[in-house]
């Protein structure tokens, strides 16, 4: 246990576990049924507009009001700006982190689930959508099942943010994240050689602006913050361990083309084997999971290796997502309320696990949270809603008022001093003009353009 509050070790130390928070189901689940739900090509060009002209400006935003103050997702105002209500706004980042972290639990569970069956073979041989539809649906519908694995999933998080910042988390992302790179490079090879997968290819990169829709434009903007782990506060919590000898604005950008460059392979491997299976892009949270196993089962011999290795990684990646997501909890709790590391992590790693218990029923088990064809849930079922809810909606709020506390009450030169603490920014007068106008009005507009057209849910 460690017992200051620790730091990085490494500028690599930081860049791997800064991207292995934004790197995570977000990218290789949640992109592509996103995408698949909203047509595809437009929503991602959207998407990576919205990475780079919204994204990329906050999340330098969050770790310079983390470095600067060396505090928690709601200390950092409390220091940078004493008093007033902003604080308020690390709480809702505090809230926002235990909403994901809720449902985002009951996916990566699966995550398990799957590797389990892909040790035992079961996507060996000839596996069609047709045979893959069924074992997800088997194992969603299963309540006890889906809450078993969410339980096992906390508890590994739980087991890492209780050992500390750069024991557990920095060592693990070090080896593991490229590993998962050079898995992830050969899927696509084989997903783009399949018959009839350059339908998929056209799908995400044909640019139909027709099928755009108020609900794609805000989901857009919701996964290009998801992705990034922005707007709640875990970018301000993993800057605040960021040794000042850093340089900032490199290591945020590397962070974000990374995370986009993981996200747009994640389509690259799904959409191919997803038409050459003939599979509905529009399937909802289900869909990498019916999807994946088609392509290993094509990979022949090695079909079996990858898969275990597959479902291994993207549960380890799942699992630096959630490690910070409770961290931005945990962090604030130690910091804030003077708890100690271990009572913060069991005692939100427990709360967390009862706030997932209807996520977890909501794939077919409790009928009354689910998808059904007489009763449309809002957003579909419980889990799309938080989904829709936290991952999008109390993002963007978030990022508008970091948007706002970082370009004009804590003060953008300040933020700027901060970011070129080792050589100039040399873009710093582009990047405030970003984070004081373009950033908080376009997400605004956004917000009341999907209120406005009653397409938020
Ligand atoms: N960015 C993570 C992913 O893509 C999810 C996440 C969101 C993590 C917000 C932390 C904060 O999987």
């Amino acid at each position: 246990m460690q017992t200051g509050r620790g730091n990085w070790n490494s500028r690599l130390g930081f860049i791997l576990a800064a991207a292995g928070s934004a790197i995570g189901l977000g990218n290789i689940w949640r992109f592509p049924y996103t995408a698949g739900e909203n047509g595809g090509g437009a929503f991602v060009l959207l998407y990576l507009i919205f990475v780079f002209a919204i994204g990329v400006p906050v999340l330098l935003a969050e770790l310079a009001m983390g470095r600067a103050s060396e505090r928690s997702a709601v200390g950092a105002f409390k220091k940078l700006v004493p008093g007033g209500l902003w604080p308020a706004v690390g709480g809702l980042g505090v809230l926002t982190g235990f909403g994901i972290l809720s449902f985002y639990s009951v996916i990566a569970g699966w995550t398990l689930r799957y590797l389990y069956l892909a040790i035992m073979g079961t996507f060996k041989g000839d596996v069609t959508a047709a045979t893959s539809g069924p074992i997800f649906t088997n194992m969603a519908g299963d309540g006890s099942m889906a809450i078993l694995l969410m339980g096992i999933f906390l508890l590994l998080t739980i087991l890492v943010v209780r050992g500390g910042i750069s024991g557990g988390i920095e060592r693990a992302a070090k080896i593991l994240m490229p590993v998962f790179f050079l898995v992830l490079i050969a899927m696509v090879i084989r997903s783009v050689t399949l018959p009839g997968a350059s339908q998929g290819i056209e799908f995400l990169f044909h640019f139909d602006f027709s099928k755009l829709t108020a609900a794609a434009v805000a989901s857009a903007l919701g996964q290009a913050l998801f992705s990034l782990s922005i707007g709640m506060g875990a970018m301000i919590t993993y800057g605040s361990y960021l040794p000042k000898d850093i340089n900032l604005p490199v290591s945020g950008f590397i962070v974000a083309l990374c995370d986009t460059a993981i996200a747009l392979i994640g389509g690259l491997i799904i959409f191919p084997a997803l038409f050459a299976a003939g599979a509905d892009p529009a399937a909802g949270p289900g869909l990498v999971f019916v999807v994946m196993p088609t392509i290993f089962g094509a990979m022949g011999g090695f079909g079996y290796l990858f898969g275990i290795a597959f479902y291994a990684l993207l549960a380890i990646a799942a699992l630096t997502s959630t490690i910070s997501l409770l961290e931005v909890i945990v962090t604030y709790f130690v910091d804030e309320r003077q708890w100690s590391r271990e009572k913060a992590t069991w005692t939100m790693g427990i709360l967390c696990f009862l706030m997932g218990i209807p996520s977890a029923l909501s794939q077919g088990a409790f009928t009354w949270l689910s998808s059904t064809p007489e009763r449309a849930f809002p957003g579909g079922d419980f889990l799309s809603l938080a989904n829709i809810v936290f991952g999008n909606y109390f993002l963007s709020i978030g990022a508008i008022f970091i948007c706002i506390f970082v370009g004009w009450k804590w003060g953008i030169k300040a933020a700027v001093e901060e970011m070129s603490r080792n050589g100039k920014l040399p873009v710093a007068a582009m990047w405030s003009f970003m984070v004081r106008y373009v950033c908080p009005v376009a997400v605004v507009a956004v917000l009341i353009y999907a209120i406005w057209t009653n397409s938020y849910l």
